[in-house]
């Protein structure tokens, strides 16, 4: 996507051909800041303090920290350590598994003096399939909003609600809930977005606000409790969020307080869609509540805010009383009861057992 009209992905390889760039998701939207990754740990990190963060991008990221491991060292105790260091950093994105389980496919079976060039080519056809199933998930859901633009009065304008960020910024371009709403945006359908503003991170505020804006895509922020009114009052033609992980049974878990959005848009008649990749359907678990693991993060997070001061200083204040006790659930899960349909690069499709299976038959074959 463009950002201050050049094109830019959240992940690359570097000129030297082996360091990996990331934009700092930390750093926006104040600053558009760079980290380069030269090592495991430092990929491990770069995940784990949420320098990225975002389903796909997490797997990206851990697929290119095997490649830097690799470099280091290519015995298979260093693959193993790998795998153990990177599936640690974060719990609930099934992306990270996903990625780093396609990386020791890859390289298992490989005499040594080869696993370095097979793991930097694994990691860049992991990068660029995210991009193009990313662009069925725009293709897929694009007649989502056709069909809601073709009933709109002339100068009205369809109005998608989303949360978090499930945007270019959560995976190596495009992103995926954002996937229709760019292609709607591009092909001159008037849209305009609801970001809930996503606390405690604020992931909506500062990336998804900020991305929306680098392409000129008309959108409102909003604090997290309001979705509801807007909803009851008919300003919300449809949700679409992304994902982190969605059972066999297609249980959609998401960014902590998706579950209430799917609550009201369910109570209000508002059809209520997952943009779902292939990579983060968890076909080995069915029920979501009771199998997915829950992230729990710092206090502070929670306790806290940051921003940009009038004369320009990142600053964090706290805004609850010092030693309050804190709980901080990074997600939650929306049962498969809730959704309309999941946006995927292979169609629209039931949130279903029946209907994952039928759309990702070689996917479901392989969990048996
Ligand atoms: O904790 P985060 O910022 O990694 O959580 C991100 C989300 O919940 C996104 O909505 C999800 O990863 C889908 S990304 C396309």
């Amino acid at each position: 996507m463009k950002v201050d009209g050049k094109s830019m992905r959240s992940i690359w390889l570097e000129p030297d051909g082996w360091a990996v760039g990331v934009i700092d998701q930390t750093a926006l939207p104040h600053r558009l800041q760079i980290a380069r990754l030269t090592t495991l740990a430092e990929a491990a990190h770069a995940i784990r303090a949420m320098v990225i963060r975002g389903a796909p991008l997490i797997g990206a990221t851990a697929a290119y920290g095997v490649a830097l491991a690799v470099r280091e060292d290519a015995s298979d105790e260093a693959l193993e350590r790998a795998y153990v260091t990177l599936f640690a950093t974060r719990p609930t994105a099934i992306n990270l598994k996903w990625a780093l389980d396609e990386m020791i496919a890859a390289l298992r079976n490989r005499p040594r003096a080869e696993r370095q060039a097979a793991a930097y080519r694994r990691a860049a056809e992991i990068c660029e399939q995210d991009i193009a199933i990313n662009t069925g998930i725009g293709r897929s859901g694009l007649p989502l909003i056709e069909a809601v633009a073709a009933r709109k009065k002339p100068g009205d304008r369809v109005n998608v609600l989303t949360h978090c960020n499930a945007g270019w910024l959560a995976t190596v371009d495009v992103g995926t809930a954002t996937a229709p709403i760019y292609m709607a945006h591009d092909q001159g359908i008037a849209i305009h977005v609801f970001a809930d503003e996503t606390r405690p991170r604020n992931q909506g505020a500062s990336l998804t606000a900020w991305e929306l804006g680098q392409h000129g895509v008309p959108h409102t922020l909003i604090a997290d409790n309001t979705g509801g009114h807007l909803m009851q009052h008919g300003m919300v033609d449809l949700v679409i969020v992304g994902t982190d992980c969605v059972t066999a049974n297609g249980d959609v878990c998401n960014k902590i307080g998706t579950y209430l959005k799917a609550l009201a848009a369910r109570d209000n008649n508002v059809p209520f869609y997952v943009a779902l990749p292939g990579p983060t359907i968890d076909f080995s678990i069915a029920d979501g509540v009771a199998e997915i693991p829950i992230e729990e993060r710092g206090a502070d997070e929670v306790a806290t805010m940051t921003g940009r001061t009038a004369d320009g200083r990142i600053e964090t204040v706290r805004i609850a009383p010092a030693g309050t006790p804190v709980a901080n659930y990074g997600f939650d899960v929306t049962p498969a009861r809730l959704v309309t349909g999941l946006i995927t690069e292979r169609g629209v499709i039931a949130a279903s057992r029946a209907a994952l299976a039928g759309a990702f038959p070689e996917r479901a074959g392989a969990a048996k």
